[in-house]
C-alpha cells in the first residue's frame, strides 16, 4: 500500500496542496513553521481519523476557517482505493471510502499500517506502560483480523468489573466478571506474548543493523503473577481490588519492560541513543507485519536529523529502504543534508520544499 495522490484542504497553516507522491521516498523540508509536521499529521489523520498532536478540531482546522479535509488514494497491490475525511465545527464530520460514506477511519487504517517516528516516539520509554501495550497491540491489530474484536471484549469486561468495584457493589456482582475476564483475558495475554516472542529476534537484528552500541534487554510482563492461572489471580486480588476500587491485575497491567542490564532504557541511554532505540523498535514491528502478512507498512519519520549524527541517520535510511515495499515521508530543515542521507537509498524519491506551499 502507498499514498499516490493527496489532497489538503485547510490544515492547520495548509491551504491547499495537491500533491503526488513517490511511492518509495518522499522528503519535505523547509524552515522552522514551514508546515512540515502538519503534513505528516494530515496523512496520519486521513488515515488514523485522529491527530498525534491534539484532540481539539479548532487546533487542526486553519485559524478563521470552519472546516478541513483531506482526500487520498491509495494504491494496493492491484487496485486503488480512495479515502477522504472532511470535519467541521459546525456540521460533524464525513468520512468516505472508494466513494461510500462510513462511520470511521477503520477500513482505512487496516489498509494502511503506519508508524510515525518522532518525538512522539520517546513516550514509548518515558511514559506509562499504556503505549508499549498500544505498541504490541498495533502489531497484532495489523496480523490478526480478531483481535480488535477480543481486544474490545476485554476492555467491555474490564469496565463492567471495575464499575462494579468503584460502586462498591456486592462481592458477587464483581465476581461475576471474572470468568468472562479470565477467559478472553489470557487469550489476549498469548497474543500478546507470542507477539513479543516473533518480535524480540527482528528487533535485534534491526538494532545491530542500526549499530547501536548498547545491548538492550526487551521482555514481555503478563500483568499478573503468571504462576497461578488468571481466574485464581483475580480470585486472590479480590481484597486489594475492593480497597484499589479497580481491577489490580490481569492483562490491562501488562507492559514492555525495555532496559540497559538493571537499568530502564529511558535512564540509561542518551537522547540520541534513545531515538536509535526507538526508530529500531518501530522499523522491526514494520519487518515482522511484511513477514506475518505481507503488508507493508508507511512510515511517516519527523525531522530526521534532530539528536542524531549524520552517520546514524545514514543508517536509518538504510535499514528503512531495505525494507520491502516500504514507503517513507520524511522531513527536516535543509534540502542539503537529507539528499545527503538519502542518496544512496532508495531507487526513485520525490523531494518537495514546503517554503513553496
Ligand atoms: N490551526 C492552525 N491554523 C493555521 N496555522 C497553524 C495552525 N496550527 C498551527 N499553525 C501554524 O502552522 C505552522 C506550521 O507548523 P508545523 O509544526 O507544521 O511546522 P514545522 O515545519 O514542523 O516546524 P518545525 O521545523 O519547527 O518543526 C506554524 O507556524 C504554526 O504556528
Ligand atoms: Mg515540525
Amino acid at each position: 500500500m502507498s499514498l499516490t495522490l493527496f489532497n489538503i484542504n485547510n490544515f492547520r497553516n495548509l491551504s491547499q496542496l495537491e500533491l503526488n507522491f513517490d511511492n518509495q521516498c518522499n522528503i519535505f523540508y523547509g524552515k522552522n513553521g514551514s508546515g512540515k509536521t502538519s503534513l505528516l499529521e494530515a496523512i496520519y489523520y486521513l488515515i488514523l481519523g485522529r491527530s498525534f498532536r491534539s484532540h481539539l478540531l479548532r487546533r487542526i482546522i486553519k485559524h478563521g476557517e470552519n472546516s478541513f479535509s483531506l482526500f487520498g488514494k491509495i494504491q494496493q497491490e492491484n487496485n486503488q482505493v480512495t479515502a477522504g475525511i472532511t470535519k467541521s465545527i459546525t456540521s460533524g464530520k464525513q468520512i468516505k471510502i472508494a466513494g461510500k460514506n462510513v462511520a470511521s477511519n477503520l477500513e482505512i487504517t487496516r489498509l494502511s499500517p503506519l508508524q510515525l517516528l518522532s518525538h512522539n516516539s520517546y513516550q514509548l520509554l518515558s511514559e506509562g506502560p499504556k503505549g508499549r501495550r498500544q505498541f504490541i497491540d498495533w502489531g497484532l491489530f495489523h496480523v490478526e483480523h480478531s483481535f480488535l474484536d477480543l481486544w474490545r471484549r476485554v476492555e467491555r469486561t474490564l469496565e463492567q468489573r471495575n464499575i462494579a468495584l468503584r460502586t462498591k457493589l456486592p462481592i458477587d456482582c464483581i465476581t461475576a466478571w471474572d470468568k468472562e475476564l479470565s477467559l478472553f483475558g489470557l487469550e489476549l495475554h498469548n497474543y500478546r506474548k507470542q507477539y513479543v516472542e516473533n518480535f524480540l529476534p527482528i528487533a535485534q537484528d534491526v538494532l545491530q543493523k542500526l549499530s547501536c552500541a548498547f545491548s538492550v534487554s526487551i521482555a514481555y510482563v503478563a500483568g499478573w503473577d503468571t504462576d497461578l492461572d488468571l481466574h485464581s489471580a483475580l480470585t486472590n486480588s479480590i481484597k486489594n481490588d475492593i480497597s484499589a476500587g479497580y481491577t489490580t491485575v490481569g492483562p490491562q497491567r501488562s507492559d514492555l519492560q525495555i532496559s540497559i542490564g538493571k537499568v530502564p532504557a529511558k535512564d540509561a541511554l542518551s537522547r540520541g541513543q534513545q531515538k536509535l532505540l526507538l526508530y529500531g523498535l518501530q522499523i522491526a514491528q514494520g519487518i515482522l507485519l511484511n513477514k506475518l502478512t505481507d503488508k507493508k507498512c508507511i512510515y511517516l519519520v519527523d525531522d530526521l536529523l534532530a539528536e542524531l549524527d549524520i552517520h546514524k541517520c545514514k543508517l536509518l535510511a538504510t535499514t528503512l529502504s531495505s525494507l520491502p515495499k516500504t514507503q517513507i515521508f520524511v522531513t527536516g530543515l535543509t534540502n542539503k543534508d537529507l539528499e545527503d542521507i538519502f542518496n544512496d537509498n532508495f531507487i526513485s524519491k520525490k523531494i518537495f520544499s514546503l517554503e513553496n506551499f
